[in-house]
């Protein structure tokens, strides 16, 4: 019999999970010295090394990839258990877990905020991240739900489309083509642009579109932030494609404008997501409601910011 603590094991999971002594060490806010103090007496425990470090690089040994399956299903098992007992008390009270895209910024921490305020003993975690981030949250089952716009084609999900995510042009609000109705796409031939990073679903979009109407436009910047997008148009770096809902209120008075182009705007949703056949806490499934019911409230953004969620 293996004498090993359940935070020895969590400590192990995380620092496997995140190729990390001191990723894992911020995640469950202890020390690095803690945390390879645990490691060590686990390794003690089980009487064979788990991890390898060559150069930089931590590798789970054999008897570490062993033991890391064991730890996920151990944990999978102890939410399960979380959940029963909290649905048996009816209380609604626990951990809620969500990743979502970066152009939900502008909603949900709003929404989550009244649900917040009506259920206070739930804790909640939100990663707030790109496509290719939320994607592989789900291959790692991190999650209760997730929020994205695109749905990836090789993951068993349950999704329901809640909002409209219009993406659209946005120029300097003194750009020549400001103003003119119906630019043909061509127009954005050679146009210095501002892309999102690699792994931007909003950014997968605006290629595929530009390919497909065979337009290069002059990349002179990629960045991983929309509100730093706005700023590098404002500065006259260059035109982008963002998400209607970045944009805030009215634009009359703002330095940038929204240019109406062809193709334009690429017409997307967004989607709350659960994995097929992951068991839903009440929790998340209070949330699930809660984000359709408070969403219904923005309008439809063609155009138009969506009104507040009061
Ligand atoms: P992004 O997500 O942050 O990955 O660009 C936006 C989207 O997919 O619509």
């Amino acid at each position: 019999m293996i004498h090993a603590t359940l935070h020895q094991l969590k400590v192990f999971e995380t620092t496997a999970r995140l190729d990390s002594f001191t990723k894992a060490a911020e995640e469950l806010n202890i020390t690095q010295p803690t945390v390879s103090s645990q490691i060590k007496q686990l390794t003690k425990a089980i009487g064979l090394p788990l991890f390898e470090q060559i150069g930089k690089t931590l590798y789970l040994t054999d008897a570490g990839k062993a033991l890391l399956v064991t730890c996920q299903d151990i944990f999978e098992k102890l939410d399960n258990f979380e959940m029963k007992v909290a649905d048996l008390k009816g209380a609604k009270e626990g951990k809620l877990r969500l990743s979502a895209i970066s152009t939900t910024k502008y909603f949900l921490p709003r929404i989550l905020g009244l649900f917040c305020q009506k259920y206070p003993d739930i804790d909640v975690s939100l990663e707030i991240i790109n496509h290719e981030k939320v994607i592989n949250r789900m291959l790692d089952n991190e999650d209760d739900l997730y929020i994205l716009s695109q749905l990836p084609d090789n993951i068993d999900l349950h999704s329901q489309a809640f909002l409209d995510n219009p993406l659209v042009v946005v120029a300097k609000a003194d750009h020549p083509l400001a103003g003119q109705k119906n630019i043909p796409i061509s127009k954005l031939n050679n146009e210095p642009f501002i892309m999102r990073e690699s792994g931007s679903g909003t950014r997968q979009a605006v290629e595929t579109l530009l390919l497909e109407n065979q337009v290069k436009v002059r990349v002179r910047l990629e960045l991983g932030s929309n509100e730093a997008i706005k700023e590098a148009i404002a500065g006259g770096l260059g035109m982008s494609v963002l998400s209607r809902h970045t944009l805030q209120g009215d634009l009359s008075n703002s330095e940038l404008t929204i240019l109406d182009v062809q193709h334009f705007p690429i017409e997307r949703h967004w989607y709350v997501a659960t994995l097929n056949g992951k068991e839903l806490s009440v929790i998340a499934q209070t949330f699930l409601y809660f984000l359709i019911e408070k969403s219904a409230l923005f309008t439809n953004v063609n155009g138009k910011r969506p009104h507040a969620i009061y």
